[in-house]
């Protein structure tokens, strides 16, 4: 699609696209990946932070909300080095580091179709 670009995620290497406007949380949600969360995606807990390892320049400036979470409840550094996913939009492809990041395992239902 016009307008997308992809995440790939270290070390799983797992990639998907993200449309214009996506936050690569939700992006990775429809695709059917898990993100690690406690907040649901509302840039509260924190654990969906990530390491940003390439295409730093075409992220979207950190917010307020994201600023406040990363620096308070991670003491992380805000210098775009590492983002909350859940709140991370993109402008060009990236590559990020975030253990856990795994495709959403089969419910027990779908499991005993196959
Ligand atoms: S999922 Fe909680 S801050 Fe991103």
């Amino acid at each position: 699609m016009q307008g997308d670009h992809m995440v790939t995620v270290r070390p799983s290497g797992v990639s998907f696209a993200v449309t214009s406007g996506e936050t690569v949380f939700a992006a990775a949600a429809r695709a059917g990946l898990l993100w690690p969360t406690i907040c649901g995606g509302n840039g509260n807990c924190g654990t969906c932070c990530s390491q940003i390892i390439d295409g730093r320049d075409g992220c979207l400036p950190i917010g307020e909300h994201e600023f406040e979470t990363l620096s308070t409840v991670l003491r992380a550094p805000t210098d775009g080095s590492r983002r909350l996913a859940c709140q991370l939009r993109i402008e060009t492809d990236v590559t990020v580091q975030r253990r856990g990041v795994r495709p959403r395992p089969l419910t027990a239902e779908c499991e005993e179709l196959l």
